[in-house]
């Protein structure tokens, strides 16, 4: 028997009839993003392993768990499991923040496949895609604000109804270490009952305790202390800042002083969009400030903000009729062996013209081309057999409403070219 190879799980084909709806979002992305200055960079999907591990955090469940990581040699790679790391990478190894000036930060994003190895379920893949935004040097909350507001013009160009924005403060390292401590003060005595991973979290760092999805855990740690509470002064007036300006654009949010997010390179700003529309996995989308990463990463001190989206967790959420259908303009259906030899020719020219034409390759049956140009969800039949060519005038038939006229090509291309048509 022969072997059947299907692709791995957490691994997705994405068929032609699928990628029409990744186009529609890609579009959009091309079009939006840069109207708010960013512009698109493209990092290998490859990096050392070190690099996320210095940067979206040892004890984190990503770098912890989830890498697919190997040796090459003497060096460590891996693929990349999100791309915040990777661009900011790259702003170093490029000096692109030499650039940067102040009120001008560089705005960059990417689309791209992402990889972790997770349990797959519904909306949860191994291998998946993130549109993302980033902007280096920045401090102040009017980027915060402006990325959310494009942001949340983006989800009603896509035509995304139900979501949620869920903000909260990581605050400042300083008021994360008097958290941490009064955080490990509240554990000690609970987390001899806590699962396996807590106690490790506990002492590697016990703010990851909050990825725990154990239920009793879960449940437990509904008590304990909310870093909102320790926000500094400077921290505090930051988030002040950024929730004032999405009042002022009408956005609306809701804090969440719980929310964790799975990476440790954040401070200040948090946020996720959730939908009640995707069961377990939520969030189609999470970002958040991160002003300590590139000097982590050895570089100079440039503030960052930026947020990734799930790719497949938007197109699932994309209203149904929302992406306009991929279809052929014209199926030249040709009539007999003249029409056969000229049908080429014809589509050749249309095709020059920058129509979508459908023609067989060799004679078929005229049944058999109105089916083909059904299925291509043809606009229109144009017929062309040997009366039509000694005329010069052809057969023109609305697939759509069934209306059939005669035109010369002349005609046949301005009708193409109407508006609606
Ligand atoms: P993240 O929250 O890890 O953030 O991922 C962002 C989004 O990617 C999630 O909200 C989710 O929609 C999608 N996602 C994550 N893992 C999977 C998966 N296994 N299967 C399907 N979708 C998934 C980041 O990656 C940060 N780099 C975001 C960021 C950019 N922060 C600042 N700048």
């Amino acid at each position: 028997m022969k072997a059947r190879y299907t692709a791995l799980r957490g691994t997705r084909d994405l068929l032609p009839d699928d990628v029409v709806a990744w186009q529609f979002v890609e579009r959009i992305v091309r079009e939006h993003f840069p109207r708010y200055g960013f512009r698109e960079i493209r990092t290998p999907v490859i990096e050392s392993t070190e690099l996320f591990a210095r940067s979206v955090g040892e004890s984190t469940d990503i770098v912890h768990k989830e890498m697919y990581a190997f040796r090459r040699g003497e060096e460590s790679i891996c693929l990349r499991p999100e791309n915040t790391a990777s661009v900011a990478r790259a702003l170093v190894e490029h000096s692109i923040h030499r650039g940067i000036a102040s009120g001008y930060p560089e705005r960059l994003y990417y689309v791209g496949p992402m990889f972790r190895y997770e349990r797959p379920q519904r909306g949860r893949q191994r291998q998946f895609h993130q549109i993302g935004a980033e902007v280096f040097g920045a401090p102040e909350p009017a980027a915060d604000a402006e990325t959310l507001e494009m942001l949340w013009a983006f989800l009603d160009a896509v035509g995304l109804r139900n979501r949620e924005l869920v903000l909260s403060s990581l605050g400042d390292p300083e008021d994360r270490e008097r958290f941490r401590e009064s955080l490990t003060a509240w554990l000690a005595p609970r987390i001899a009952t806590m699962c396996e991973d807590c106690r490790r979290r506990a002492t590697d760092n016990p703010l990851r305790v909050f990825d725990c999805k154990v239920e009793d855990d879960v449940r437990t740690l509904e008590d304990a202390p909310e870093i909102t509470a320790f926000l500094g002064e400077p921290a505090r007036e930051h988030f002040d800042a950024v929730r004032g300006a999405l009042d002022e654009y009408g956005i609306p949010y809701r804090i969440d002083p719980r929310m964790v997010r799975g990476l440790d390179y954040y401070r200040r700003t948090v946020f996720e969009v959730v939908t009640g529309d995707l069961g377990a996995q939520n969030a189609i989308l999470g970002g958040g400030r991160y002003d300590g990463l590139v000097q982590d990463l050895g570089g100079p001190e440039v503030p960052g903000f930026g947020f990734a989206i799930g790719m497949e967790r938007l197109i699932s959420l994309i209203p149904e009729g929302r992406v306009p259908e991929d279809r052929a303009d014209v199926a030249v259906v040709a009539l007999g062996a003249d029409g056969f030899a000229a049908a080429a020719g014809i589509a050749r020219g249309l095709r020059t013209a920058g129509y979508r034409v459908l023609v067989p390759l060799c004679e078929r049956p005229l049944g058999a081309q109105m089916k083909r140009a059904d299925r291509a969800r043809a606009r229109f039949a144009l017929f062309v057999g040997k009366d039509e060519l000694a005329r010069g005038r052809f057969g023109w038939k609305d697939l759509a409403t069934g209306e059939q006229i005669e035109v010369d090509l002349d005609e046949a291309v301005r009708r193409l070219q109407e508006p609606g048509a």
